[in-house]
């Protein structure tokens, strides 16, 4: 007998755990600004114990917030020298949770789950902190979910001028793109004289980052650059790099699965799908005959040149053969053109006009979701719909 399959099996992550959302970085491409300027303010810190600023971090998901935030503390500092304490408020909205991962963090006393006032807790929060004198950076991501916030964070940025802490610590503060009301008030937003803005990536950074986590994860024989960017251009739209390398991973999985070495761009329009919504049947049944050729033809073209564009010509003469082959007589230009559109609205497609790099200008043709899939859908519905009521055909 050959050897049980799980020895044989292919394997396309070596490392998967590089691409797993709590894995962090060593570097983060296009962050090295942000990283630069909280990793001196928490050098000077580790050094002198003196008061640093405050640091507010603000941007959508998916931009590195969370990621740049470690990055510059715990990635660089050994615990000894500053210790950090991240509080996802999302996980943990209750100001009584905070003050217990705070005082449990610092070696502070234990405070009691429930039954206190915000002022019992903020003493607790003192006293936690007084007991001791090693720096700590202390993180509250997702801000925004923070129950009764005003209150925790004035006593955090103000608390060595009323107890006896000696070294206060060091507060950075996460928060979606809509930075929450208490923080405008002027008593707590005059502390956070360092404000970072992330903005979405670009298809470019995007494809930079995947590109790096992609070696770190991956047999670099299984992926190209092609595949890479192909996500990254899926992923651009939200400028999300949380979703470009989920994308990664679960096409990696799905490669593995299917037994192939290689993770095709057939692996990522199925990963895709089940983070977009779904072309099923049903969705096909709603098309018109015409529009149905239009994205068969769009499919097959694409499935062929293993590519995520399409010149408008190029679809319109796979369209033409389509057609010819269903016994169909295709529309002209202008008519496939307003289905494009149609498809194109109603989320079918995507278009762009073409760029830079190519001889003038045209309409670039896309189709987010498994091509195999929709390939089947829509000829076994023209197998078993057309001709049976040609007047449809519109
Ligand atoms: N510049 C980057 N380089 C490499 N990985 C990144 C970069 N920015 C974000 N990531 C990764 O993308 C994912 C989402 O980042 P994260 O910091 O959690 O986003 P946010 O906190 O803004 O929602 C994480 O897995 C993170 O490691
Ligand atoms: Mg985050």
């Amino acid at each position: 007998m050959p050897p049980t399959s799980d020895l044989t099996a292919t394997r396309v992550l070596l490392n998967p755990a590089a691409l797993s959302s709590s894995y962090l970085p060593k570097d983060l491409p296009h962050r090295d600004k942000e990283v630069r300027i909280l990793s001196s303010v928490a050098e000077r810190y580790a050094i002198t114990s003196i008061t640093p600023p405050a640091i507010l971090i603000k941007g959508r998901p998916g931009v590195g917030k969370t990621a740049v935030s470690l990055n510059s503390t715990l990635g660089r500092f050994d615990s000894e020298r500053l210790r950090v304490i991240h509080v996802n408020c999302r996980k943990y909205p209750s100001p009584n949770t905070v003050v217990r991962i705070i005082s449990r963090g610092v070696g502070g006393p234990f405070v009691p789950e429930r039954g206190l006032s915000m002022g019992e807790l903020i003493l607790f929060l003192e006293e936690g902190l007084a007991a001791g004198a090693t720096p700590t950076a202390l993180i509250l991501d997702e801000i925004n979910y923070l129950r009764d916030p005003a209150d925790l964070i004035y006593a955090l940025l103000r608390i060595h001028e009323t107890s006896k802490v000696r070294v206060p610590p060091m507060l950075i503060l996460i928060s979606r793109e809509w930075i929450p009301e208490f923080l405008f008030e002027r008593s707590i937003w005059s502390f956070f004289s360092i404000r970072l803005n992330l903005k979405p990536y670009t298809r470019n950074q995007l494809y930079d980052i995947i590109r790096y986590r992609a070696r770190e994860a991956l047999d670099p024989r299984s992926y190209d650059d092609n595949l890479l960017m192909y996500i990254a251009e899926a992923a651009s739209v939200s400028g999300d790099a949380r979703q470009a390398i989920r994308l990664l991973y679960r096409a990696a999985l799905l490669a593995e699965a299917s037994d192939s070495s290689e993770i095709t761009l057939e692996h990522v329009r199925i990963a895709e799908a089940e983070d977009s919504p779904v072309m099923d049947r049903a969705a096909v049944d709603q098309l018109s005959v015409h529009e149905k050729l239009i994205l068969l033809a769009a499919a097959k073209r694409l499935k062929e040149k293993q590519a995520m564009w399409l010149r408008m010509g190029e679809l319109e003469g796979a369209y033409r053969e389509i057609c010819e082959v269903y016994g169909v007589p295709p529309f002209k230009h202008t008519a496939v053109w307003r289905r494009v559109k149609n498809l194109s609205s109603e989320g079918y497609i995507s278009t762009r006009r073409s760029g830079e790099g190519m001889r003038g200008q045209t309409t670039l043709i896309s189709i987010n979701g498994p091509l195999e899939r929709l390939i089947q859908i829509i000829e076994g519905d023209l197998d078993t719909n057309l001709g049976k009521w040609p007047e449809d055909w519109s």
